[in-house]
């Protein structure tokens, strides 16, 4: 079958709306993610899926037609010309980093390293709903739930930073070292996967302030501990900050814990970690009420 056949230059929008947002089907995500990555090297891990996605829109727009690999593959690269270029948070022209975003929510972490000048290269969150507003905000689909080994088997390789924002989980460690293995079966335990066998140069993760204290502070520890010691990252104190001080109009607490691989050198010493308020555009307090009304 021709591409002239099936007249890709004509396609509609429409045809490619994604709105398969469904768990377990990781086409759909896989079809935004390279749509967005096609010019950084990590396409290869989305390639297979997205013109699998493509042949099956096609098969059903053209029942008649037997859709070919090629005429996927030459539709996806006119797709990719085609994609919305209106996006409310486009990602930077020219990038400096590379990073992914786990837990990812609606993006807020996105956001801020975005306007830092990195490129998300991959997402994963399995909630409906905000895996619809993360569409409709950055243009793609997040991955689902980042337990599965599927999830994780397209997480390309070679990013510079992993963000993470996990759910806080107790580790039953009585008598034992509080390793990578005394985490397993909670969700920091695959991100700690994921760091291992990825190591990027960077991680940056956040939990509720409550971590500090959580399960007498054990948690913490053995997080700092799998970090530092089975991972060899170089961890500087977490740090505890408001999201008031940061130009947003919420009284919210958070711990930060920042790390970066240890052969990389970077080291903290007589200096801390500052935190520049300037980089958070400010919400002047109109905003705020008219969007909380
Ligand atoms: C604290 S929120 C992170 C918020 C995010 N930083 C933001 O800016 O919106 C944690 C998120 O993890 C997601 N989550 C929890 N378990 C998950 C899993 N196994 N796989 C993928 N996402 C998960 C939840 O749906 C929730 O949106």
């Amino acid at each position: 079958m021709s591409k002239e056949s099936i007249h890709i230059e004509n396609i509609d929008g429409q045809l490619f709306e994604v709105n398969i947002i469904e768990e377990g089907n990781s086409k759909p995500a896989s079809f935004t993610h390279y749509i967005h990555n096609h010019k950084n090297g990590v396409s290869k891990f989305y390639k297979r899926d997205a013109v699998e996605f493509v042949k099956e829109k096609l098969s059903k727009e053209y029942p008649a037609n037997k859709i070919t690999n090629k005429v996927a593959e030459e539709a996806l690269q006119y797709l990719i010309f085609d994609s919305d270029k209106t996006l409310p948070f486009p990602a930077p022209i020219k990038p400096k980093f590379k990073f992914i975003d786990l837990f990812a929510g609606i993006g807020g972490f996105r956001l801020a390293f975005q306007n830092l000048q990195g490129k998300c290269v991959f997402t994963s969150e399995w909630d409906k709903y905000s895996k619809q507003t993360y569409r409709v905000n950055f243009g793609e689909i997040p991955f689902g739930d980042i337990t599965k080994a599927k999830t994780k088997s397209y997480i390309p390789d070679d990013f510079d930073v992993l963000c993470a924002g996990f759910p806080c989980q107790a580790f039953s460690i009585a008598g034992r070292r509080g390793g990578f293995e005394d985490t397993r079966g909670t969700l920091f335990f695959d991100v700690a996967e994921i760091i291992k066998n990825k190591k990027p140069k960077a991680v940056f993760l956040e939990n509720v302030k409550g971590l500090r204290n959580h399960d007498k502070g054990k948690t913490l520890k053995t997080i700092l501990n799998v970090l530092r010691e089975d991972l060899g990252y170089y961890i500087p104190e977490p740090k505890i900050l408001n999201a008031k001080e940061f130009g947003v109009p919420q009284n919210r607490e958070r711990i930060f814990i920042v790390g970066f691989r240890k052969d990389l050198g970077v080291t903290l010493k007589g200096r801390a970690i500052r935190f520049k308020s300037s980089l958070v555009p400010r919400c002047g307090l109109s905003t705020s009420i008219t969007n909380a009304s």
